[in-house]
């Protein structure tokens, strides 16, 4: 049976409300049919408008096999292109980020526009045609001030989802912001682990007592249920949208993305030990209240997000390996708050930096538990778990979708 196959045996076979079988965190060929399957089809997040502001800046990412770099345009429009030359294929852009007035190969200093054009090529003969040579595009979309980016030549539609996202960012001009500063490590597990972890608050209490001070572990704020007839949250939403931030719960309907505003503890503002701001400045000049919770955002499978009234937090998941996941954390600030004056970075930063190492460990432990041949699924909290089973149930309709997309491979041949 071929690996395609077998994953679609086991998905279909599962147990509902369990953990996936072990080979889905662990093995490398299940891994290759995730990067191709999902990775390699969907828009994935991978950085801000505002950390490229200028013509010429740009950043790379690196997405399973593919290097890419986003770069500002002449027009202001943000380009996306495979980093990889068209002359032997070196990659062009070396730097994580960086400025420049063209993009030049450091091989043998073939020159590309900003929109990826071939400009120059020395001494390659006459006759040759610049034209056929540019530098590869990839879909790229800008949404309340999210770059995604598609790998597909036929990307699927973007618009679902920047109408669901830009009325509940725009009013926080992400935009106009600037990275007060970024993190990325490296958690040895599988990017489904990472999520899962990331989809509960079950672990919350046992594990991050900073977060704990300010984030509620209730599962009508972490899960995808009961927020609305939870009377708490509704009276936040109406709080919130009194003054123009739309707040309440909404959900694609394949699931694979989401938002919602919910109120942290004892009317806290921001993620800080005390609760109060950590940034002086609010993030937004539209926004004129400070209590107002923290705005969550997830897409599956890069992102998920806090934007409070004084800063936001921004997650981006990378997968590296079948067992390696790079989680990079962006904190947001207004682009004229003054570190120092208007901030303090170990206070802005210290919360979720401890709580990123804490899950980082959460989800080491669980995926050595998981490499033991004694390890088999689990059953999930009905109570507390509703998130988690909510993305393993994404992953699982979507990988079988994928897989038997075109007729190949066709359940009769699953043994
Ligand atoms: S590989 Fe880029 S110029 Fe030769
Ligand atoms: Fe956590």
């Amino acid at each position: 049976m071929d690996t395609r196959t077998e994953m679609l045996s086991r998905l279909r076979n599962r147990k509902p409300g369990y953990s996936l079988d072990q080979a889905f965190y662990t093995d490398p060929t299940y891994h290759q049919v995730d990067l191709e399957q999902i990775w390699y089809k969907d828009w994935l997040f991978v950085g801000h408008d505002c950390e490229i502001p200028s013509q010429g800046n740009y950043f790379t990412v690196q997405v399973g096999a593919y290097a890419v770099v986003v770069v500002r345009g002449k027009d202001g429009d943000i380009n996306a292109l495979h980093n990889s030359c068209r002359h032997r294929g070196s990659r062009v852009c070396l730097e994580q980020r960086g400025s420049a007035a063209k993009l030049v190969c450091p091989y043998h200093q073939w020159t590309y526009d900003l929109d990826g054009a071939l400009l120059f090529a020395r001494q390659m003969g006459e006759g040759f045609d610049t034209s056929k040579f540019g530098m590869k595009q990839i879909a790229c979309e800008s949404a309340g001030g999210y770059i995604f980016i598609c790998l597909a030549d036929q990307p699927t539609d973007f618009a679902p989802f920047r109408a669901m996202m830009e009325p509940y960012f725009l009013p926080h001009r992400l935009r106009d912001a600037k990275i007060a500063y970024e993190s990325t490590i490296i958690e040895k597990g599988n990017w489904k682990l990472v999520w899962e972890n990331n989809r509960e608050c079950y672990h919350c209490a046992g594990n991050h007592p900073e977060l704990c001070k300010t984030f509620p572990e209730a599962p009508t704020v972490t899960g995808v249920d009961g927020a609305k007839n939870d009377p708490e949250i509704a009276a936040h939403w109406e709080k919130c949208e009194a003054i123009g931030l739309p707040s309440a719960f909404v959900m694609d309907e394949r699931g694979q993305f989401r938002a919602t505003r919910v109120p942290l503890l004892r009317e806290a503002i921001s993620y800080t030990i005390s609760g109060r701001k950590a940034v002086q400045m609010r993030l937004s000049d539209n926004v004129n209240m400070d209590r107002i919770g923290s705005l969550l955002l997830y897409h599956y499978p890069t992102t998920w997000n806090h934007v409070l009234s004084d800063h936001a937090i921004t997650f981006r998941v990378m997968p590296i390996s079948a067992t390696e996941t790079a989680v990079t954390t962006k904190w947001l600030v207004h682009r004229d708050a003054v570190e120092g004056i208007d901030y303090r970075l170990d206070e802005l930063t210290h919360v979720w930096t401890e709580t990123n190492d804490q899950d980082r460990q959460i989800v080491e432990e669980n995926a050595r538990g998981i490499h033991s041949p004694a390890y088999e699924p689990g059953p999930y909290s009905e109570i507390h778990e509703g998130g988690v089973a909510q993305f393993v149930e994404w992953y699982s309709s979507f990988m079988q979708s994928r897989l038997t997309e075109g007729g190949r491979p066709a359940l009769r041949s699953v043994a």
